[in-house]
């Protein structure tokens, strides 16, 4: 169907200002007008998304896609479907595979294999040091030749301070960035869930903020030295936000990406004794979660970015000392996000902010623009449906979540990718 128009919904893009009420017409994938009413043309689809909301559809710079090595997890193809469902049309696959990502036959290769699935832009970042070994460089130049768009050991951080201080250097002088997964390994040593009551009542190893904060700060501080950008991985702590404040005060390049798990649950999650709990950083205490929510409002954290980590059923059913820590995210972000929006933390323009304008900026991308003459690259969501999160509605290959079997408010109904419909629910 190369006529489609798209009545009655509410537009939302702060880029062009636009937010209130009116129709798309799209000529072979190309938004053509934007008028408060389009009477469909002959042979046009017309599609009536009454009180939904339309806006440039998310970009996730942080997801776990597992290809090459771990396709069992999940694929490009399974992650792209997930993706797309959760409002998304670019994501950042991280480099923590079998093998790591850290030549450019492997860039190009996650590039390729998300080109075949075809339903978004699949972008990934490469190692900072090879085979996230933590000792000795990749090939920055290359890898960014080769398609990276930045570079991280995530899943470990950069413990080493004169390597990261050189991998700074070095991304920063080639017009990109290293992103840190921070944790002061020998301050989390052996632990497993958030230091406080939570752990101590149930005996599992804590792990103190403290192992996160540290290497906050020292990021921030390398930053400010260098003059060159860091940007920090899932924080999760109160401390961790002080920090980023103060360093953004300094003029430091710093800048900051929260999950949905850590905006919306506690280590509480423990309660029940189930390793879906388990994630890295963990799950931390309410007054972190408020601060986190604050940040997120007042510009000190940028972007939302899901840390989506699928795992097999069976890894997760482990001993809390094996199982490996992560949450899938793709299809909860939106509704979470939103829920902040319903407690009036921030508004929805602040939303599409953090979720699609300022991580597509964060890449070097030209956020998807909701104006005449753009390719059609949206999403539409009803911001008031309720849905279950089950094994049928998850479409991730892993169902890894603590949030099985409850209810979440706000869907997806289509996403735009390429002048296409690439989801409809
Ligand atoms: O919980 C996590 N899982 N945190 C990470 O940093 C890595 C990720 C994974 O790869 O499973
Ligand atoms: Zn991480």
């Amino acid at each position: 169907m190369s006529l489609i128009v798209i009545k009655n919904g509410h537009l939302i893009d702060p880029q062009t200002g636009l937010n209130g009420k009116r129709d798309i017409l799209i000529d072979k994938g190309r938004i053509v007008k934007i008028a408060e009413s389009i009477s469909p043309p002959p042979g046009a689809e017309a599609i009536d998304v009454e009180g939904c909301v339309v806006c440039p559809s998310f970009t996730d710079i942080h997801v776990h896609f597992r290809d090459p090595g771990q396709t069992y997890k999940e694929d490009i193809f399974t992650g792209s479907r997930a993706a797309v469902a959760g409002g998304y049309t670019t994501v950042v696959c991280m480099p923590n595979t079998l093998p790591a990502i850290d030549e450019p036959s492997l860039v190009r290769y996650v590039i390729e294999k998300g080109e075949e699935a075809g339903l978004c832009r699949v972008l990934p970042a490469a190692a900072v040091t090879k085979g996230r070994k933590g000792k000795e460089l990749t090939e920055m130049s290359l890898l960014k030749d080769a398609g990276a768009v930045y570079f991280t050991d995530d899943g470990a951080p950069v413990m080493d301070a004169h390597i990261m201080r050189k991998a700074m250097e070095f991304a920063g002088s080639i017009g990109s960035f290293v992103a840190d997964h921070c944790e002061d390994l020998s301050l989390s040593s052996d632990g497993v869930a958030h230091e406080g009551e939570i752990a101590a009542a149930l005996g599992l190893p804590p792990l103190p903020p403290e192992a996160e904060d540290t290497m906050i700060a020292r990021d921030c501080v390398l930053s400010m030295h260098t003059g060159m950008p860091v940007h920090i991985c899932h924080l999760s702590t109160k401390v961790g936000v002080e920090i980023i404040t103060w360093a953004k005060a300094m003029g430091a390049k710093v800048s900051a990406e929260v999950t949905p798990h850590h905006l919306y649950l506690t280590d509480e999650e423990w309660l029940d004794f189930d390793c879906k709990a388990k994630v890295s950083p963990p799950l931390r205490e309410h007054e972190d979660i408020e601060a986190l929510r604050w940040a997120l409002a007042s510009g000190i954290i940028d972007i939302v970015a899901t840390d989506h980590a699928p795992h097999a059923h069976q890894e997760k059913m482990a001993e809390h000392q094996h199982c490996p820590p992560g949450m899938i995210g793709l299809q909860f972000a939106l509704p979470i996000v939103l829920e902040l929006v319903r407690k009036d933390y921030f508004d929805l323009p602040r939303l599409v902010e953090v979720m699609s304008i300022n991580p597509a900026r964060k890449i070097g991308l030209n956020p998807p623009k909701i104006k005449e003459g753009e390719t059609a690259e949206f999403t539409i969501f009803d911001p008031t449906e309720s849905w279950e999160v089950n094994e049928e509605t998850i479409l991730s290959k892993s169902k890894n979540t603590p949030l099985l079997g409850r209810k979440l408010i706000g869907k997806v109904k289509y996403t735009f990718y390429g002048g296409k419909i690439v989801y409809r629910d």
